[in-house]
């Protein structure tokens, strides 16, 4: 049996760079994965992926859309087992060239938005008494950073709710974890000023792959690591050890 046989979850920001691994992978892994993005044009792309993974239009900053997507997955598949709250946006400013809609941007679509998704599926996992989410974090949001204001504020954020999620939520059996990813190889970062000084600092000498990182979800989605909740999990080549 697969490791994610019979499951059904649903992965944010899954046009970008590790969503679409996170989304191969799971599907690869037997389960149906509810592969989420901004707009129709995005998740046109899982239309040729096999019945197993499907596109949702979804903006994970409406409530309205969390609702609907929490609809379809509970109507055509009556669970959801997992949550991958991966979506984000990085727009790279130094604390006083941080405006206040940019800084209400980055909270709004890296943070809030994971508050949300936790809200919208706990109900259906508790009753099930069964299941995990994984929020996307990142590096930046475990240290003080330079010139990236916003992006590692609301990474900080994340970190945060996951560890308040994990507590309130392990008397139903949900487990939540974050990974924070280091510098990985996505459209998100590929023009990263300063990207080859930053490789330069990790030990394992290059960037990350967004197969790396979906393998690492992959491994908390499993209720193989049934004992594993409320942990922040790098995947960095090293650069925060
Ligand atoms: N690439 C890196 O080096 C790196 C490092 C640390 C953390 N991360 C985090 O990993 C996650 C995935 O990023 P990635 O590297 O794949 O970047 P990416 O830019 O390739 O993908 C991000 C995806 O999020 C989607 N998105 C943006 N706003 C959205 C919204 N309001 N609603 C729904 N979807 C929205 C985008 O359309 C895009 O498909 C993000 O949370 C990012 O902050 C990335």
């Amino acid at each position: 049996m697969q490791a994610l046989e019979g499951r059904v979850a649903i992965i944010t920001g899954a046009a970008g760079g590790q969503g679409r691994a996170e989304a191969a992978a799971f599907a690869a892994a037997g389960a149906t994965v509810v592969a989420t993005d901004l707009s129709d044009d995005l998740v046109a792309q899982f239309a040729d992926a096999g019945s197993e993974i499907v596109g949702l239009k979804h903006d994970v900053t409406r409530e309205d859309d969390w609702q609907r997507v929490v609809g379809v997955c509970l109507e055509r598949w009556g669970r959801i087992d997992i949550l991958v709250n991966n979506a984000g946006i990085y727009r790279p400013a130094p604390l006083l060239e941080t405006d206040a809609a940019s800084y209400d941007l980055h909270m709004n679509v890296n943070a809030r938005s994971v508050f949300l998704g936790m809200r919208a599926v706990a109900p259906a996992m508790m009753e099930a008494r069964s299941g995990t989410i994984i929020n996307i974090a990142s590096g930046a949001g475990a240290k003080g950073t330079v010139g990236i204001f916003a992006y590692s504020t609301s990474k900080w954020a994340v970190r945060g709710m996951t560890r308040s999620a994990a507590r309130e939520l392990a008397p139903f059996n949900i487990r939540v974890n974050a990974v924070l990813p280091g510098l990985i190889d996505t459209p998100m970062v590929s023009a990263r000023e300063g990207r080859e000084a930053f490789i330069g600092k990790v030990p394992l000498g290059r960037i990350g792959h967004a197969d790396e990182v979906a393998r690492l979800v992959l491994f908390l989605a499993s209720e193989t690591h049934s004992y594993i909740t409320g942990a922040e999990i790098p995947v960095d080549g090293g650069y925060s050890a």
